[in-house]
């Protein structure tokens, strides 16, 4: 099936990530969230980035301007309907995922592509509340999407070939690296990153430093272009936060126990950049 137009389901940072990306490549996309508010948040920030681009002459007024008319704002899922492809990011919570992912199932046609750009969550489980195994497959972008090169493709148990196909040659298209890795709790990514962010709470908890100095330690010591809190406030510690409940469940070992500090600083409702606070005060 040729793609034209793209269903993006979530508003937030990476669904205004993946918008922002497939508009420039040329795709028609629908960008959905759950009331009007958040889409026209969505709408602002893709705007804004673009704008961030055109500033730095790596986008042309005309492309962004281009672009911008490409997308469409929904309210709810209906406007998804036409799509040829389907990706869902939303919250990384597994029951609220399986709502949308079963609805947006019934809405598309049956042999469009559906994808979901979660961090942990298992592939197959979230493929097996559709009815189109076969065509379900995670596609797991990195923040600031716009800037960062990998896609990570996850195939679940059921993932064909020819889905696989379509998305790596999307990713291209995309100009992204696609790099093909198996379904188990945090694919690589966050099996990787995330204990580390958690390990860098529990220096904070810990009294080992403050997180400046585990910040700068890390930057100026590693040559992370970010330290973890900081990369933490970015990604968000409620998504930081889900995805080491993953991990701890899926794999069953205590080493991936999320730090207490993480979880009372997700209970204030200190969220990071989206929320104005969190390691930081932004
Ligand atoms: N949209 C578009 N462009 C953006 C952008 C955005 N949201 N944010 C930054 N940029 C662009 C800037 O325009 C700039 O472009 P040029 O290089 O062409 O000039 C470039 O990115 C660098 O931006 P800045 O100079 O403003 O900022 P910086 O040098 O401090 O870099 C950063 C910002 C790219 C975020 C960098 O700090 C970085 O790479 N941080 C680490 C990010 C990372 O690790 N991401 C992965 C998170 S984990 C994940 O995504 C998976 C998960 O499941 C949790
Ligand atoms: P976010 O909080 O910025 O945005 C989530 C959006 O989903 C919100 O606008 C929310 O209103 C919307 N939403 C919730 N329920 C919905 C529904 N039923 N229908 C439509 N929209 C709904 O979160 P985010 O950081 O963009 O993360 C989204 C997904 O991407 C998560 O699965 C997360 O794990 C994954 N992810 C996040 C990052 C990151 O760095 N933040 C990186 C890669 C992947």
């Amino acid at each position: 099936m040729e793609i034209r137009t793209i269903g993006v389901v979530g508003a937030g940072q990476m669904g205004g990530g993946i918008a922002h990306v497939a508009a420039l490549a040329g795709f028609d996309v629908v960008l959905a969230d759950v009331s009007r508010e958040l889409v026209e948040k969505g709408l602002a920030t893709i705007t804004r980035n673009l704008d961030r681009q055109v500033s730095k002459g790596t986008v042309t007024a005309e492309a962004k301007g281009a672009a911008l008319g490409r997308i469409r704002g929904e309210v709810g899922l209906a406007g998804l309907a036409g799509c040829e492809f389907g990706i869902e990011a939303i919250v990384e919570d597994l029951e609220v995922k399986t709502g949308v992912l079963g609805e947006l199932d019934r809405l598309l046609a049956p042999g469009a592509v559906l994808a979901s750009n979660t961090s942990s969550i298992s592939i197959t489980k979230l493929a097996s509340v559709t009815s189109r195994p076969e065509h379900f497959i995670g596609m797991h972008f990195m923040n600031p999407v716009p800037v960062m090169q990998l896609i990570e493709v996850i195939r679940g148990l059921a993932t064909s070939d020819e889905t696989y196909r379509t998305v790596e040659a999307l990713a291209k298209r995309l100009g992204k690296v696609p790099v093909e890795v198996n379904d188990y709790p945090g694919f690589v990514s966050n099996r990787v990153l995330m204990p580390m962010i958690n390990e860098a709470v529990y220096t904070v908890y810990e009294g080992v430093g403050t997180p400046e100095a585990v910040d700068t330690v890390m930057k100026l010591g590693m040559n992370h272009p970010m330290g973890p809190l900081a990369l933490a406030d970015l990604i968000g510690l409620d998504t930081c936060l889900a995805i080491m409940r993953v991990l701890h469940e899926g794999l069953g070992d205590p080493k991936y126990r999320p730090c207490p500090l993480l979880v009372k600083m997700v209970d204030a409702g200190r969220l990071g950049r989206k929320s104005g606070r969190g390691f930081y005060a932004y």
